[in-house]
Formats: structure tokens, sequence, C-alpha cells
């Protein structure tokens, strides 16, 4: 089979004897006029971000968008179901969202809340429309990091407690607060945090030390593990509950007073780990048992992509107290928005809180515009039907590749599929193998992301526009690169590590 759209420009490619075909699309894409590809990449390497390099042993360098579909300086075009880790909400270049961005910026570019702009007002109505309950106030930010601060912040003078209670394996953000909020050692840099991020376990039922089969709200079952659930109720939960507990009772102060609990509905950067169905609605109840706050932290899981429902939270039967949102709010564009109450918002009013971007008239004609797409396309609706379908085809590989992949998850396009060298052990892929399977499906057409503490999870997070042939196609390349690194020798079929162990 030949990899469609491509030629022999791409000499990487060439050692697959047969490729899986990546489905068409009839855009035209503009040739690549920028800087030659070794300066950009040295300058990359060099002098821009270099504590985060860009993935791939050879980097690519995108330089154009359509839909689901991304092209590198020579034109060869990519099936994007990372969605440029999961921001692409509606696809690249959407026209809808193009046009009211060229509009709005012919317009209005820019003016701050210490005016008026009708698109603000425009825009809060139709965003706290989409939430239930009180939330009915909303702040605008620049990202989820600000979001998650401003929450912070609000949840602390509004309960006049201090603490924050985070899960491990979490990410919330990149700023001082809510770097210390994010359970993930491999985002910590050796200086004193903030104070007063208490982190509960994980309810992860895969690795953890609870959880069964049907644990999780997933149509692919769990491999291996029996479920001692009693009808409707989940042991795990309850066990991991017992954690949060105790939390509360041993380390807080003033008989467990705390202002906060945040947590994802999905950890998304953690590895698509989901909990057991009743752990976040169970921790809800303790939360306000002790009147703290309940922050959903719905920057990767929010706008649809689940597919049951258009918020995270909603899958778990909670009214948060607090939600915080960004990446695809925007679709790419540099927003994001925290939605209270009206009680809670009144509580930031004895201070100055200012912030020069947050809600601009550009942000909020693009944020209405994605709100119009993901509704006039159905894309929640597509984000179930072609998740779900994207989770059965890919749970075949459960049974193909025994010992290689140990789960499968997630739930609409919220999907992770963890590697590991022995099953029984859980061990996780090496990062050798890994970096190297993960180069194949980037040399295939397929773009993917990677996450976990371990990095061995493959986390397929698209526009929320794909179709079940791009969900085949992902598969077929997915399963072509674990043959791969399979026929290299460098995993046995009997689980032990030929290459380096
Ligand atoms: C769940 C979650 N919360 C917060 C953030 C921080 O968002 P940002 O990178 O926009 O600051 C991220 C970023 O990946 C995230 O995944």
């Amino acid at each position: 089979m030949a990899l469609k759209g491509v030629t022999g420009r791409w000499s990487s490619i060439r050692r697959y004897s047969s490729l899986p075909e990546i489905p068409g699309c009839n855009f035209t894409v503009s040739n690549y006029k920028g800087s030659h590809y070794d300066s950009v990449k040295s300058g990359r390497m060099n002098s821009v971000t270099p504590t985060t390099p860009p993935f791939y042993k050879k980097p690519l360098l995108i330089h154009e968008g359509h839909k689901q579909w991304l092209w590198d300086h020579t034109g060869r075009r990519y099936l994007d179901m990372f969605g440029g880790v999961v921001t692409v909400s509606v696809g690249h270049s959407h026209p809808k969202v193009t046009e009211a961005a060229t509009s709005q910026l012919s317009k209005l570019n820019h003016t701050t809340s210490i005016y008026m702009h009708p698109k603000y007002q425009e825009y809060a109505d139709k965003l706290i429309g989409k939430l239930p309950g009180n939330l009915k106030v909303l702040y605008m930010t620049n990202s989820g990091s600000e979001s998650n601060e401003l929450a912070f912040l609000m949840a602390k003078v509004y309960t006049g407690a201090q603490d924050i209670i985070s899960l491990n394996n979490s990410y919330h953000g990149s700023t001082y607060m809510t770097n210390a909020a994010t359970g993930m050692s491999t985002w910590r840099y050796p200086i004193a945090s903030a104070p007063g991020h208490p982190q509960v376990t994980v309810p992860d039922v895969y690795r953890g030390s609870w959880g069964g089969s049907q644990c999780r709200d997933c149509p692919v079952s769990q491999r291996g593990q029996t479920c001692e659930c009693i009808g409707d109720k989940c042991i795990a939960a309850e066990k991991y509950l017992k954690d949060l507990k105790d939390t509360i009772q041993f380390s807080l102060p003033n008989n467990g007073k705390f202002a906060a609990f945040i947590a994802e509905s999905i950890q998304g950067i953690g590895g698509v780990v989901q909990f057991p169905r009743t752990y976040l609605r169970g921790a809800y109840d303790i939360i306000k048992s002790k009147n703290a706050l309940y922050i959903a932290d719905e920057v990767q899981v929010g706008f649809g992509r689940t597919g049951d429902h258009f918020w995270g939270f909603e899958c778990d039967d909670i009214i948060p107290d607090i939600v915080t949102m960004a990446k695809g709010i925007g679709n790419g564009f540099p927003m994001g928005a925290v939605v209270t109450t009206p009680e809670i918002a009144a509580s930031l009013s004895q201070a100055l809180h200012f912030n020069t971007f947050g809600g601009n008239p550009l942000a909020c004609a693009i944020g209405s515009a994605v709100l119009d797409v993901i509704e006039e396309e159905k894309l929640q609706e597509n984000s179930k039907v072609v998740g779900t379908y994207l989770l059965h085809r890919l749970s075949t590989l459960l049974l193909e590749y025994p010992t290689m992949v140990g789960d499968v998850r997630g739930k609409g396009l919220m999907i992770g599929v963890e590697l590991v060298s022995n099953p029984d052990k859980k061990t996780p892929l090496e990062d050798e193998y890994m970096a190297s399977l993960f180069e194949d499906t980037k040399d295939m057409g397929l773009l993917i992301g990677r996450g976990g503490i371990h990095k061995n999870v493959l986390r397929i997070k698209p526009p929320m526009c794909v179709t079940k042939e791009d969900a085949d196609f992902t598969v077929e390349v997915i399963k072509k690169a674990l043959d791969n690194c399979r026929d290299r020798n460098l995993i046995s079929r009997d689980n032990v590590y030929i290459g380096a162990l």
C-alpha cells in the first residue's frame, strides 16, 4: 500500500514495505517560504525555550493547517491527532473562526475592561449559557495557568482558608501556585514550592492499588483486573476517598479546613487517567461537608471533548463552585476563562484585580465563533461517535499486542494507550523504545502526543472534526509502529527486552 500524497522526498519512510494509507484531503497547501529548516532548528534548540525541546528526533517544521491536517515545510501532510496539545478544538484555521477574528481585528482589536464593549457581554452570555446552576460570572484570562491561579485566589479569599488539595499525577499549570498544585515531579524545579498544596493519591485504577475492570466510565473494559464492586458501590472509589478524608483529617489545620479541591475529570498530561466513576462525586460530597470549594479544571476535557457532555464535570454529576478553562476555548487563540457564582466573584471586589488582555474584543469574537462551530457542526456528538469507535478499535491492540499494550482508556476524543514492557508488572515501556515508536508514527504521517509520569502513554486528543476514516488510519499506524518496534527486536514477544536489559 502506498502512502497517498507522499512522494520520494520523504526518504525516512522508505524503509516500510507497506504503509497505512492516509485519508484523502482536497485542500491545496501553499509553498513554504520561511527560513531554512536548519536555521529554524538551531534557533529553536539554542535560543528559544530550550527547556521544552520539540517532539521527535527530526523535529517537524509546520507551516500550514486545515481542519485535522497539518503540513510541514516540504509540503508533506500529517493527520493531527493531538491538536497542538488538546487546543485545536474545532479544526485548524476554521473559516468561521478566521472570519470572526479578521472582521473583529479590522474593527477593534483591543480595549481593556476599563471600557465596555458589546463582544464581552455577547460572549459572556453565550459561555455562561453553557454552564449549569449558579455559575453566572465570567472572568477572562490568557491561559489555563492564569485561570487556575485566579481560581485559587478566589477560593482562598472567599473561604478564608489557605490550602488547595489536588491529586497526584495532576497538571494544573506553570505559575507559582499552579505548579505547586501539579502532582508530577517531572514539572518541578528544585526550589521551594508555594505552601498550602497538599496532594492526595490519584485514583488510577490501572496503576493504583485499587481498581477493577468496570470502574471507569469508558467503552473499553480494563484488562485482567476483577472488580470488587458490590452493586452500585465502587469499592475502589471508597478506598481512594479514604485517602482524601485522611489527608483532610491528619494534615490540614483548623479541624481540616481548606479552601478548595481541584481536579480534571480525566487527567490529561498525567496520561489520560480515568478515575472510578463515583470518585469525584464522592470527593465533592466530602469537600462540601468541609465548606470548601470544588474547582473543575476543564482546560482539556471541556468544550464537548468527552462526548457525552459539554463539560467533564457533568459526567461526574457535580456542579462545581469554580470552572477553569483554556486551550480548546479559543481553538488555538491564547485565551482562558474562569466562571463562578456571584457570591464567590463578589469576594474579589475587596481589592483590585485587573487583566490587560483578558476578554479583549478579539478573544471574545473568537471564543464566540468557537462555541457556534461546536454547536453547528455537532462536534460534541462527533467526539462521542468517532471517539467511541476509535476506542473500540484501539481495544483490539490489547489482544493483538498483549505484551506491549497495557491499557486503553478514555472517553470521547480524550484517549490514552499505555505501553509497557511487562504487562504483569506494568513496567512502563522505556523511553528509548517509546521515542523510536513515536518517531515511526510521525514518519507514517500521524501526529499524537505522549504523556504520563513515565512518558509511556500515547495521547490521542485531536480536533473534534476527525472522522472514522482518520480513526482507522490512526489505529493502523500505531499497529505498524508496534510491529516495527517488535520486529526490530527491541522487545521480544514474551515480555523480555532484548535491546536494553
Ligand atoms: C489540565 C490543565 N490545566 C491547566 C493547564 C495550563 O494551561 P496553560 O498552558 O494554558 O497555562 C494545562 C496545560 O496543559 C492543563 O492541561
